[in-house]
């Protein structure tokens, strides 16, 4: 099987990303990880890809004067790898018009709500704090607008009344992990 190349961007944790990497380890998945970038130098998830044999590194914003050379180096060094697709997986930073649009149709991401509802951060105590009964995570093509792409597919929770932001997020997480690796799939698939 050709598989297609996925170049992943993180920011800490990458427990999506190690989501992903333990997905592609089946032989029918189509898609394997070549690439993890990270715009900071101490996210945890860098090692975690190395320890896969991922080759991985940071690009850290601080290295940069101005947002479009820290976009221009991230793009240098995907394009180094000509990946299928771009999968952002808690990378925390906002990307320009002009990066998005660069790589329309090959960029996606995971967010932590049942968009458009809650975009931005903190979306488990927005959902507690708003009474949702249903909350959950949505894959979506990446635009200039936060959170605002077209959706992909989302997965739901029942929010319990004795939930916290905490008991939630850990929830929603396990849906995170199922339902990116279950796109990514369908994306690469011929
Ligand atoms: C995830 O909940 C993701 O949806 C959000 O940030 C968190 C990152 O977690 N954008 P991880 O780095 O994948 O563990």
């Amino acid at each position: 099987m050709n598989r297609k190349r996925l170049a992943v961007l993180i920011s800490g944790r990458g427990s999506n990303m190690a989501a992903i990497e333990r997905a592609s380890q089946a032989e029918d998945f189509p898609a394997e990880i070549v690439l993890v970038l990270s715009d900071n130098a101490s996210a945890t998830g860098i090692k975690t890809a190395q320890d896969a044999g991922i080759k991985a590194h940071a690009i850290p914003r601080s290295n940069y004067e101005s947002k479009s050379e820290h976009e221009a180096a991230i793009s240098e060094a995907i394009d180094n790898v000509n990946p299928d697709l771009i999968c952002l997986a808690g990378y925390m930073r906002l990307l320009s018009a002009h990066f998005t649009e660069c790589y329309k149709g090959k960029l996606i991401n995971i967010h932590p709500s049942l968009l458009p509802k809650h975009k931005g951060l903190d979306t488990h105590a927005r959902a507690l704090e708003a009474g949702d009964k249903k909350h959950g995570c949505t894959v979506h093509y990446v635009n200039a607008e936060m959170d605002g792409g077209e959706i992909i597919a989302q997965a739901q929770v029942a929010v319990a009344a004795n939930d916290t932001p905490e008991t939630l997020a850990a929830r929603v997480l396990v849906q995170e992990h199922r339902l990116y690796a279950q796109v990514i799939r369908e994306l690469c698939s011929d």
